[in-house]
This record gives C-alpha cells, structure tokens and sequence, in this order.
C-alpha cells in the first residue's frame, strides 16, 4: 500500500510518505502521551488566558484588543469545538517535535504517523465527533420547527448550515504555505511577485475619513446599516481561539510584535498618523480558530486539506440572535419559572416600565464602561446584557434591537396564550420562535436587499421563491463573512443619534460618538431607554459609502477605546482577517462572480470609474490581483440602486439565495405555515414592531426609507396590526 500524508499543526506542517508497507512506528502510549501533554498545555493557556482576562477586566485594565477577544471568544458548545481543534493541533505538533528530537534533524517524508493514527488522535481529543453526522430520527417536531443548532433542518447532510461547522469556501484558499499560514505572514514573501502592502497602510490611505467629512446617504437611514449588522449576527460568528498567549512560547499576543500561532499582529508603517514615526508598537491581532482536523489532518474526515474556520452560528435566517445557537443557550435564554413560553427579561431595572433584557452572570465584566467614559468614579455601574448573540452590547444601536425583538418575542407568546389557553410553554415558544423567523426572512427579502444589491440583481437571483430544494448547501462561504457583507462598516455613522419625541436631537441625552456608544448598556437603563436610540435609527440617515470618504475614524481610529489605551482599526483587521483567512485576490473573486478582471490601472480605473483610486491602490498593491477582496469590494461605485459594487453584490446575493433554497422550513415552502400565516407574515413591518413594543407614537411607515421629518412620517395608529388570528388552533 502506498500513501503519501501530509498533517498541519498550527503553522508547521510535515508530510510522510510510505512507500513500502512499512509498520505503525508510533505505540499507542507514546500517541496517549502526545495527548495528553498537548492537553495540558492547551488547557494551562486557556486557564492562563482566562484569569487574565478576569484579572484585566476587573482592574479596569481591559486594553481594545482585550474587548475584541473578548467579544470573538468561543463559548460553550463553540468552546468544546475550539479546544478540541486545539488539541488536536498541538497533539500533532508535539509528535512532529519529539520524533524531530529522535531524528535529531528535521523530518520531512517519514512515514511516521498512519491514518489510523491520526484517527486514534482525533477521537482522544474529541476531533472526532465534531465530523460524526447525527441522526434525525430522535429529534420531534422537526416538520414544523427548528432545531436550536439547525442541525437536520437538511434531511440527508444533516449538518448543513448548522451552528459550529466550517465555513464553506467558493474558491480554494490561498495560504503562503498552501496549507495554512496567512499570505503576508513572512512579509518578504511575494505574492505574484510583489511584496503586500501592510494593512494599516492601505487602511491610512484608502479609507481615511475624518468624523467632520462624513457625507450622508440621501435615501436611506441609519437603520439599514445596524439592520445589516444583525442580520450579519443572525448568519456569522468566526470565533477566536480563547487564548492571549501562543501555544509555543508563552508569548502574549498583544505585548509583542512576533508572530507565532495565534498571534498574528498588525505591524505600523514607518510613518502612521496615529502611532507617528517608526513606532516599535503593532495592533495585536488574533487569528481565528482552525476548524477542528482542518490542514492536512482534514482527509480523514472526508474534509478538505487546507486550514478552515468555524462558523458558531447556524446559516438560517432563524433570529438566532435572539434565540441562541444551541440548545443550552436557548434554554438559558428562556424563562422556566413559569409556562408562558416567555424569554427571560431584566429583573432589576425597566425602561419606562418596558422589558430589558436581562444581564449576563459573567465573572468578568466588559460592560463597565461608565465611569471610564463620564469621568466619574461614583457612578453605578451594570453589567452587559445577554442575548442569543455574544455581541449584542457592541454598540447602543445593535443593542436596541436586541432588546426591541426580545419583547416583541414576549408579546406574541402572550398573545398567541390568549388565542390557544391550551397550549403550554413549549408550543408558545416554539410558535411565536416561529413567527419571528418568518418576520425576518420577510424583512430581509422584500425590504433590506433591494436597498442593498439594488434591482437589477434582485430580479436576476433573488425575485420569486423557487422552491425548496435539498441539494442546495445553505451554508455561509468564508468570503461573505470575511469580506462581502462587512461592506457597512462603510455606512457606519460617527455617532449614535438620539432623538426626541419630535424627531429632533435630545436636549438630556445628546447624541454620543460611536466610541462612547460601545459595550455601554448602561447608557439603554439610565440615559432615556430605547426610545431616543431607536428614533435616531429611522430618523437619520446612514453613512454614505464614497471613494473618498470610506470609513470612520471612529471605527479606524478609535476601535473600542474607552480611554488612552491603544485603539483598534477596523479596517485593518477586516483586511488582516483575510489573511488570516486564505481568502483569494480581487480579481479571482471578479472571475468567480463573471466580472471583468482588470489587469493595470486603466483598467482599474475604469473598473473603479475613478483613475485617482486606482492608482492609491496600485501604488499600494503593485497589480489588481493582489488587492484584498474586502477593499476592492468596497472601493468600487454602487450599482444602480444599491450601496454595493458589482463585485459584492453578486457574492451577497449568492450568498442569501442559498440561504434561501437550502432551507426546509422557510417561510414559503410548502406546509411551513398555512396560507393564512403566509398571508399574515407578508403584511410584517418592522415599523409596527416598533410601535407594538415601545412608547414612539409616530414613525416612518418604511423605516429603512429616510424621509425628513413632516413628510411620511406615520402615526403608530395608523399601521396595520400583525394579524395573529390564523394562529388560532381550532379544538372542537
Ligand atoms: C458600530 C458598528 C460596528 C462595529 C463596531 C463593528 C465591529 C466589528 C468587529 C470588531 C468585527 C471583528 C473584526 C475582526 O477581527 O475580524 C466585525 C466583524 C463583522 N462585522 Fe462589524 N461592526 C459594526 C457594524 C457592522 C455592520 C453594519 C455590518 C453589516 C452589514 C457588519 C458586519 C460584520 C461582519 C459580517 C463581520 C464578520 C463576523 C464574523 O463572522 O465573526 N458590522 N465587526
Ligand atoms: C521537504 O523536503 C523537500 C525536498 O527536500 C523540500 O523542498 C521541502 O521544502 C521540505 N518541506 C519541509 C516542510 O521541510
Ligand atoms: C418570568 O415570567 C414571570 C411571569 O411573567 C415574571 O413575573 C418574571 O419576572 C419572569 N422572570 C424572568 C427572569 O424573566
């Protein structure tokens, strides 16, 4: 028998080839050995890593770089998945290591470890039963309602777009090693035979955009941005690795500039407007978590041999931002004490007597934020507010919808208790789950994407529903949580407006930067509620996406500060997490989507229909194949009646078509809901959501629509109620 096997282990892979029919050289104790040492050495980094954590937090030492690992940190189900990747990985690594030791060289095509070996690994380190496909048959309801995970919601490939599964990729990753390190990981590699530019350089000179030039968008608000980022927090979460330190050499990630796995640091430029002149200092940066025996492990699970990341969340449009992704967290999330079907709610503070959603219990708090941000030190502090989503308290916007759904949840289970007295908790749950599944799937479709891929691709891939169709796999491809839908950190406002009652700026609670808007539920309980947040969003308009004004430096400068420390750039970590990510070139992705592929900067400048960008990026990036997706996306003019470029247009809608065919129970398949549901469900407007569930009287009738104030603006009386009564269970 001839193989040839190649493993990756954290950066470092090894390839062994048998030739003849050579004996397993590797005895089980020495594999049991490997195991556990790598065990331990996984488990002391996460246990370091944790009381760090806690530790920083609780002296109010929480760096920006804290606050992002913190907020990309895995937990529970995700948690298990990560660590078992990681000790997969270092159990490899620890092999590759002692037998190097033996050989006392450095072993490259040694026929040292067997597929059976690698087996025994993965399933001593629980690898193993992240790839077992579960069954079905024991799961009930599965007709009529969805699993917390998604899992079965694909009969046959069972763990289609289901929670804590690799993303799926459109064109095969391209790693500076093939396997698994970044592009840009030995800067003085070439990639088609020009150096990467740093991606804080193409951050300080493509996307630059000071607070007072923002321009607005002339049609649509605020609401179409945070509506974009939860929706995003319905479909991806890419977790981290929960450690501060490498595996290898106890380096912390965010107190040095080498790179060594995880850490994969941003490094400045010589000069840098913010960090001045050949600054010593990087923007620590950590990698995403490999998908558990993904590299080269990754064939004998029947999966590909390149590294991977995970995706915690499921691929469905299912309000599992507001649900959770797995079944503990979705139970967590439920208020058991009684049989109402209710989701938990805020037991120590309301907002004007409305539901708040309740805190978390973490030991560590992230959320105490105030007395930092208002200067004063006697000030009460709260904690962060828990949702189905980890990110929910990332700025005061996101929150209120969180907030907004969660009692828009309560108010259907109470009102569906009131048409069926019969049914228990369970139903009640379950139905009303149900129903707001289908608002967003509704919302999503017939209101948001228009706005967004503009008509042309609507009525090309996204008009009428075709049907359900089960060879269609829904899951979320890496490009489009990489990059393409991170197209809005371009449409983000530098403030979070709040309003008045008449729609104009609030005199007690003026409207804060976006920086002082982070992680701040505090200001939601004791600056005014959800009311002023909410009529800001409607009521103001986004931020207009131009070639010259790209992204706030409140996101790409000041990233999750609260006071002096070292600030994050977003649009340096969007690119670096390509990277991370072996996401291809632009122009691959033009190729992929049938666009043209220019190849010199009068191409690109007609392409870009802008002869001065192209030649910044070209400056930049030596050639047009080499620019990062994500910036070339973005850089490019809008198709007609849209906010993206043709490029991402076609990967969104691609995207979200998929979502749409691979999914058993959506809202218009077949014996999902009656045709009466169906019917309900279309007349859906996130305008009588909010005036269902807060104290505005009047709002705009299309909330996504900026209408100045006096014109289209309609009295909450006046919006059609959601009709329930199809709900009624008949029981004679
Ligand atoms: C105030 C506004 C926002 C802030 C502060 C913010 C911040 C962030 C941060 C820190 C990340 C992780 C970056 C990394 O390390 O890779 C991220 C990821 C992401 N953001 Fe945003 N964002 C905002 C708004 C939005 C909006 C409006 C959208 C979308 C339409 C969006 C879509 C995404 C997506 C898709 C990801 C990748 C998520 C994942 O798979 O983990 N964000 N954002
Ligand atoms: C393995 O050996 C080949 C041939 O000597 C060499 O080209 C390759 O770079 C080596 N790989 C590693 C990982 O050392
Ligand atoms: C659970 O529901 C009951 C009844 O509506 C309510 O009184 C109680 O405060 C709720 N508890 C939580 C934690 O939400």
């Amino acid at each position: 028998m001839k193989w040839f096997l190649c493993l990756i282990a954290a950066g470092v892979y090894l390839c062994f080839q048998n030739l003849v029919d050579a004996e397993p050289r590797l005895s089980r104790s020495a594999i049991e050995k490997a195991v556990m040492e790598a065990k331990a050495t996984v488990d002391s980094a996460y246990e370091y890593s944790r009381r760090e954590s806690i530790e920083r937090v609780r002296r109010n030492m929480a760096n920006p770089s804290d606050i992002l690992r913190l907020l990309k940190q895995p937990v529970g189900l995700t948690r298990d998945a990560v660590r078992a990747a990681d000790y997969m990985d270092n159990t490899v690594k620890l092999i590759k290591r002692s037998l190097e030791k033996r050989q006392k060289r450095s072993i490259n095509a040694t026929d040292l470890i067997s597929e059976e070996d690698l087996q025994v690994i993965a399933d001593l380190t629980g690898c193993s039963p992240r790839h077992r496909v579960p069954s079905c048959k024991m799961t009930p309801n599965l007709d009529r309602f969805r699993t917390a995970s998604s899992v079965c919601n694909n009969r046959k490939n069972t763990r289609w777009g289901s929670a804590n599964t690799p993303f799926t990729r459109w064109l095969p990753a391209e790693y500076q090693d093939k396997i698994s390190l970044p592009k840009g990981w030995d800067p003085k590699q070439k990639v088609n035979k020009r150096f990467l530019p740093l991606v804080r350089e193409v951050s300080n000179r493509i996307l630059r955009t000071a607070t007072s030039d923002v321009e607005s968008d002339p049609l649509y608000t605020h609401l179409v941005t945070i509506f974009g980022q939860w929706t995003d927090h319905d479909l991806t979460f890419t977790p981290h690795s929960p450690v501060i330190r490498s595996f290898s050499n106890g380096i912390d990630c965010d107190k040095s500039c080498e790179r060594t796995e995880p850490c994969f640091p941003i490094e400045l430029p010589k000069e840098d407007p913010r960090f001045g002149r050949n600054s010593e200092e990087c923007i620590p940066f950590f990698r995403s978590a490999a998908a558990c025996g993904s590299g080269n492990t990754g064939h004998i699970f029947g999966a590909s041999d390149v590294r991977q990341q995970m995706n915690s969340l499921t691929a469905f449009i299912d309000a599992g931002q507001v649900y959770g992704s797995d079944d503990t967290k979705a139970r967590f999330l439920r208020n058991l004490t009684t049989d109402e079907g209710l989701l938990r709610v805020n037991t120590e503070y309301t907002d004007n007597g409305r539901e708040l959603l309740p805190f978390t219990s973490m030991g560590a708090n992230m959320c105490a934020t105030r007395s930092r941000i208002t200067n004063d030190f006697n000030v009460e502090e709260v904690q962060c507010f828990l949702a189905g989503d980890e990110r929910s308290n990332e700025n005061i916007g996101l929150t209120s919808l969180h907030t907004l759904l969660m009692r828009e949840h309560n108010r259907l289970a109470r009102a569906l208790a009131k048409l069926n007295p019969h049914w228990n908790g369970e139903r009640l749950y379950q139905e009303a789950r149900k129903i707001m599944g289908g608002y967003f799937q509704v919302i999503t479709f017939r209101d948001y994407l228009l706005h967004i891929v503009g008509p042309d691709v609507i009525t090309n891939q996204l008009s009428t529903y075709p049907g359900y169709d089960e060879t269609v796999d829904p899951s979320i491809s890496n490009v489009f949580a990489t990059a393409a839908y991170r197209f809005a950190h371009l449409m983000v406002q530098p403030f979070m407006f709040r309003l008045n009652e008449q729609y104009k700026e609030h005199h007690e609670f003026p409207s804060p930067l976006l920086h002082k808007a982070f992680f701040t539920p505090w200001r939601i309980i004791f600056e005014g509620g959800l009311d002023p947040i909410l009529r800001g969003l409607v009521g103001r308009q986004a931020k207009l996406n131009t070639q010259d004004q790209m992204m706030t430096d409140e996101l790409r400068e000041r990233l999750f500060k609260f006071s002096t420390e070292l600030a994050l750039d977003l649009a340096a970590l969007n690119l670096q997490r390509g990277r991370d990510h072996g996401l291809p070139g632009y122009n691959k992705w033009r190729k992929f989507c049938g666009l043209s592929q220019p190849k010199n900067r009068r191409q690109l400048a007609k392409v870009l229909k802008n002869g001065k960008l192209a030649r910044s990026l070209l400056d930049l990036y030596g050639r047009p194949d080499n620019i990062d997706v994500w910036v070339g996306g973005v850089a490019e003019p809008f198709v007609r009646g849209g906010r993206v470029g043709p490029l991402f247009a076609c990967l969104i809608a691609t995207q979200f078509q998929r979502i749409r065919e691979g999914d058993r129970l959506w809202w218009e398949n077949k014996g999902v809901f009656t045709e009466a549901q169906r019917e309900s469900l279309e007349q859906t407007s996130l305008a009588r959501i909010i005036c269902d569930n807060t104290g505005i009287t009047e709002v705009p009738e299309r909330p996504f629509e900026y209408r100045p104030r006096g014109s289209g603006y309609t009295k909450c009386k006046n919006i059609p109620a959601f009709d329930l009564s199809p709900w009624k269970e008949n029981t004679e």
